[in-house]
């Protein structure tokens, strides 16, 4: 429970849109194991949310996409965010900055930070290579801390990630379900004691 007695709300999605994507199966079994420590949680797949790259001539034609405005509403309703970045070229997805970007616009054509600012985010990564997606971390971290999202200090790496996942999408190795839980377990406890003063 949060301060003001509602479990914490949080919202995960992955940087892929991929159908086996790891960086999905990794969000959903973060996101089981915030609600099994009591958050409220919400998945999203951003390949129900299709957002055209980001274009100034498009918005001021346009305004904000449809599907913009509909994640603008979910993330404006939680407090935390858990968010599983694939690493593309060091770095990530261009899928993840541009859905960043667009929840960041707002009808006076000036960044709107609301639905980030005061939030909470634990971040992961699961990668085929030895690093486990770590240098995409990097910047992910950055990028979250910019827009006014307060990342939790640890994060989750999963290495080696064509071998990590069973097939009914859990962990074949405790290792990684314990760090998972960890992680969670920082992000739901300072959104219990947090998310009640905001
Ligand atoms: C354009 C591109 C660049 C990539 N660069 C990296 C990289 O720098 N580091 C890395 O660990 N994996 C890299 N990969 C491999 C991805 O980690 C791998 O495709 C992973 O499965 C993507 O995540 P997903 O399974 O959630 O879709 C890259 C893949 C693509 C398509």
């Amino acid at each position: 429970m949060t301060g003001n007695g509602e479990p914490a709300r949080i919202v995960g999605f992955a940087g892929s849109s991929r159908s086996e994507s790891f960086n999905k199966k990794l969000v959903r079994i973060a996101l089981d194991s915030c609600s099994a420590l009591g958050a409220e949680t919400t998945w999203v797949d951003l390949k129900d949310y299709v957002l055209p790259v980001y274009d100034g001539d498009l918005e001021a034609a346009e305004g904000l996409p449809e599907n913009a405005a509909r994640l603008k509403e979910i993330f404006s309703a939680h407090q935390g965010f858990v968010i599983s970045a694939p690493e593309y070229n060091g770095s990530i997805s261009a899928l993840l900055k541009n859905t960043l970007d667009w929840v960041s616009r707002s009808p006076e054509a000036s960044p709107d930070l609301a639905p980030y600012q005061g939030k909470f985010a634990a971040i992961m990564a699961a990668s085929p290579s030895p690093l486990g997606g770590l240098r995409g971390l990097r910047v992910a971290r950055e990028v979250l801390t910019n827009i006014g999202v307060t990342v939790v200090a640890e994060q989750v790496t999963v290495r080696a990630a064509y071998n990590a996942f069973s097939e009914d999408g859990q962990f074949v190795e405790d290792s990684n379900q314990h760090h998972v839980d960890r992680v969670c377990k920082q992000l739901v406890a300072i959104l219990q004691t947090r998310a009640g003063d905001s």
